[in-house]
């Protein structure tokens, strides 16, 4: 069994394909947007400080349970003599799978959108909003609604794309995609902050990102920038120890989870330094908008004072497409490896048939944004219970609640039950030496629960909205 067990062909395939898995919507798209909320420089200092000590000793806890494991995310709990954690398990597999049913059709209004400005930027440019909620089903002009066939039909074909590379297989599918898509990633986002950076008002936006307003170091800030934090580094969900069973025993764990970690922040902290500024040059500082709709409306308006506009808004949906292609990779993986072994499926069929499944449910996500009325539920103890659109209770369920659940699942294994002793031996395996034990144990044991715990007593009891 565990020498017919996939592996990465190299050291930089596993690294850009984690990197991959990190580096998503959730970088170039929410990263701005609360770094703004967040006062700027404040929320960067937070961020900054969040992922070494807490982020980092967590995905290499999930890398080092996969490795030693050899085995998905369910059973590797068992394999290591804990069968009572494989709830931790299940958890990460069940929020992978909700996250994937909505973050492919993201993924296809990026598509959409890529197009659109390659084609009809004039067309976007025109009514923004207008635009953005006619691909979504609804005609605010005049007042009616309808299904959105096409963005449905984009939505299809990227989940179709994804698919095709799982069916590839881990090195010659997720591992060759991620060799192209990782670096054009790079190469564009530097395009882009070049192209912000020298727009003519942009200063005050650079200023703003790279002062710090004591008034904005709140509790909330640092909630916020945490939970960013897990979300952005693909924690808590079934995946690192996914890619960590494909791992090499004489690859360095602590050093690959560093170069991960450092990779996902430098592309959010760019996209953060491209957009903010962008949007202070072009709109101002009202323009910065939080909500899922401002990757998609507000900067229309940056790119259309922008000169070269359409061809940089193009540019930036590629890089989104490419940032959400290589994430919503790493979760299908995370569940098709899952099934695979656990019920002895074949790759190919059960790719197919999952990707079908969630395709399907992500249709009521895109559905509900505005085109149909579909609630969901949610219960929060300053609210009660609650109804709001499908597609926000897919989000708060798996942002507020699963994430957190499964993350610190993995921290109490890690710290207390499988024991950081062994999670350093699996670290130093391969003749490794790794100098910070000490350090690492403290902050798995409870450093990192700790601030787990916090967020999800805040979204229980205030009913905040943490994404
Ligand atoms: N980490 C990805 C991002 O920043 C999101 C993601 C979530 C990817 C879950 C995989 C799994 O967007």
């Amino acid at each position: 069994m565990e020498n017919n067990r996939a592996q990465w062909g190299s050291k930089l395939g596993f690294i850009l394909a984690a990197a991959g898995s990190a580096v998503g919507l959730g970088n170039i798209w929410k990263f701005p947007g609360k770094a703004f909320e967040g006062g700027g420089g404040a929320f960067l200092l937070m961020y900054l400080l969040i992922v070494p000590l807490i982020g980092m000793p967590c995905m290499m806890s999930e890398l080092a349970i996969g490795r030693a494991a050899q085995s998905n995310v369910v059973d590797s709990f068992g394999r290591l003599g804990h069968k009572g954690y494989a709830w931790t398990g299940w958890v990460g597999w069940a929020v992978a799978f909700i996250i994937t049913c909505y973050y492919s059709h993201v993924g296809g209004w990026v598509l959409r959108y890529t197009v659109s400005y390659a084609m009809e930027s004039g067309k976007v440019y025109a009514d923004p909003l207008g635009y953005f909620y006619n691909m979504l089903g609804y005609d605010a002009a005049a007042g009616s609604t309808f299904i959105p066939w096409p963005v449905l039909i984009f939505a299809a074909l990227f989940m179709a794309v994804c698919c095709f590379i799982i069916i590839k297989g881990v090195e010659g599918g997720i591992e060759r995609f991620n060799k192209i898509g990782m670096p054009a990633l790079f190469v564009i986002l530097v395009v882009l902050l070049i192209r912000a950076a020298t727009l003519p008002g942009a200063a005050p936006g650079l200023k703003y990102m790279l002062s710090i307003d004591a008034s904005k170091v709140t509790p909330q800030t640092f909630l916020i920038a945490l939970s960013q934090a897990f979300y952005s580094l693909s924690l808590g969900m079934a995946i690192m120890i996914t890619y960590g069973s494909y791992l090499p025993k004489t690859e360095n764990i602590a050093r690959n989870t560093f170069m991960v970690c450092t990779m996902d922040t430098l592309v959010a902290v760019i996209a953060g330094f491209m957009v903010i500024p962008a949007v202070f040059a072009t709109l101002g500082p009202e323009g910065v908008g939080k909500g899922g709709g401002f990757a998609f409306v507000s900067l229309a308006g940056v790119f259309q004072q922008m000169p070269g506009g359409a061809f940089f808004g193009f540019l930036f949906y590629l890089l989104l497409l490419f940032a959400a292609l290589t994430s919503t990779i790493s979760l299908i993986e995370g569940i098709v490896a899952f099934l695979i072994e656990r019920k002895g499926w074949k790759r190919t069929p059960t790719t197919i048939a999952v990707g079908l499944i969630m395709f399907l449910i992500g249709c009521l996500y895109t559905c509900s944004q505005a085109a149909l009325p579909i609630k969901g539920i949610w219960f929060d103890f300053k609210n009660g219970i609650t109804y709001p659109a499908f597609c926000d209770a897919m989000e708060f369920l798996t942002d507020r609640i699963m994430i957190p659940v499964c993350a610190l699942g993995c921290c109490l294994f890690a710290g207390w039950s499988w024991t950081p002793e062994n999670v350093c031996k699996e670290i130093e395996q391969g003749g490794i030496r790794f100098g910070l034990v000490k350090l690492y144990s403290f902050l798995i044991k409870f450093v990192a629960p700790a601030a787990i715990i916090v967020i999800l007593a805040v979204s229980l009891f205030t009913g905040t909205t943490l994404s």
